[in-house]
């Protein structure tokens, strides 16, 4: 029986990828070369520093070209340009049926959790005013390994009480690295959005329109006796 339910942030409850691109865009625009929304699809459930590596590799920057000192600065701007465009949302950007989905878990005496790997989570939370809507909260800022490592779930899960098992537990997750860090923590998985990219979750789905807890707690107690 799912005794807890785990969403990502991004891309699950919010769309904020539109946001980062255009912040990375900027960041690359400034190095004099293009970022394309192609090379965006990378950085999805990648930490901050792991995006500004890919980004630099894309602009054809090699590992060593800048110091980590100037690498922090570059991290920093872009964060800057980020934190101005989200600190302008509002509650309408919340993704379509997240909000009944959400009210529908916790009528069923489920747990709810978000675990992102955003260190401005807090933010979007507050922008969003949903912030009550999740038991516990774990973010960018209080883990030390980003996913694929299960650490971020794991610690919503010991949050959320001592007493669940992985195996009582669902993640919700748009990215490959996160289904496999709900996978590497021993829990449930369901994807959210292309299933050619989410093929290690239990199973996918294009998001939470038309969707209820009951459907998806159905199709995972088939999956638990498969
Ligand atoms: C993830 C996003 O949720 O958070 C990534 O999918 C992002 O694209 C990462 O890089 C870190 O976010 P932030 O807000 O700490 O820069
Ligand atoms: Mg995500």
């Amino acid at each position: 029986m799912i005794c807890a339910a785990i969403f990502d942030m991004d891309g699950v409850i919010v769309d904020t990828a539109k946001y980062h691109y255009q912040a990375w865009r900027r960041l690359a625009a400034e190095l004099g070369f293009e970022f394309t929304e192609a090379d965006n699809e990378r950085l999805k459930g990648v930490s901050r520093m792991q995006s500004l590596e890919i980004l630099l590799e894309v602009g054809g920057f090699g590992g060593s070209a800048f110091t980590e000192g100037r690498k922090e600065e570059m991290a920093a701007q872009k964060n800057e340009w980020y934190v101005e465009y989200i600190s302008r949302m509002t509650p309408d950007e919340i993704l379509p049926g997240v909000l009944s989905f959400l009210e529908q878990v916790r009528a069923a005496g489920v747990r709810t959790a978000l675990g992102s790997a955003s260190r401005n989570t807090g933010i979007i939370l507050d922008r969003l005013k949903i912030r009550d809507l999740f038991d516990t909260v774990v973010d960018g800022t209080m883990v030390t390994r980003t996913k694929p490592d299960p650490e971020v779930f794991l610690k919503c899960a010991s949050l959320l009480g001592g007493d669940l098992f992985p195996t009582q537990c669902v993640v919700f997750e748009d990215a490959a690295a996160g289904i496999e860090a709900a996978r590497a923590g021993g829990m449930y998985s369901v994807g959210i959005g292309n299933p050619d990219i989410l093929r290690e979750a239990d199973f996918v789905i294009p998001g939470f329109a038309g969707i209820s807890w009951w459907e998806i707690e159905k199709r995972l107690s088939i999956k638990a006796n498969e």
